[in-house]
């Protein structure tokens, strides 16, 4: 197994499409054991593919307390939305910033595993909401392009401004340890 390296907004590859898991064979296994491994590394509740580079309509997802639930969603689709509910979420893809998004808070969807089974579920709550996040992951939507124009936009400047600061603290770090007999 390994950890993938997972994308960070404004990478332009996590506004990619995912095309459909064609056949479930051992690479789509490993790939799946893969992002489990990834997500649970990194903290998360749930990982789309799309996220660590792999265009192909996986998500992985752990709601669960004890992180021993692994849920191995291929080529999910959503069959129905009901009801709305605003909650707080946050991505791997956008470390440290979390805001109120509405999303469905009913659905009905159906998904394969990977002993080729199809699942139809109804279902509501995180799970419900960690769904819809993920799959909108796979069609290349982040949970930010739903705040407003201005939220989006401070939140642009303040990694903008984050990327200079690290720039800046490497290039320092850099000088620091030239040591002073190299001066001639
Ligand atoms: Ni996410």
């Amino acid at each position: 197994m390994a950890i993938l390296k997972v994308l960070h907004f404004p990478d332009e590859k996590l506004r990619l499409k995912a095309a459909p898991v064609e056949k479930i064979n051992p690479e789509i296994a490993k790939i799946a054991k893969n992002m489990l491994e990834t997500m649970y590394a990194e903290g998360g509740i749930g990982l789309a593919a799309t996220q660590v580079n792999i265009q192909k309509r996986i998500i992985v997802i752990d709601i669960s307390e004890n992180k021993n639930e692994p849920l191995i969603i291929i080529n999910p689709k959503i069959l129905k939305l009901e009801g709305k509910e605003e909650s707080q979420e946050g991505c791997l893809s956008v470390p440290d910033y979390f805001d109120i998004v509405q999303r469905a808070k009913n659905i009905e969807f159906c998904y394969t595993t990977l002993k080729n089974e199809t699942i139809t579920k109804t279902i509501d709550g995180l799970l419900a909401i960690c769904i819809q996040h993920e799959i909108d992951h796979l069609n290349g939507k982040l949970f930010i392009d739903y705040l407003s124009p201005l939220k989006r936009d401070r939140l642009k400047k303040k990694i903008h401004k984050q990327k200079i600061k690290e720039r800046r603290s490497k290039n320092s770090e850099l000088h620091n340890n030239e040591s002073p007999n190299k001066i001639l």
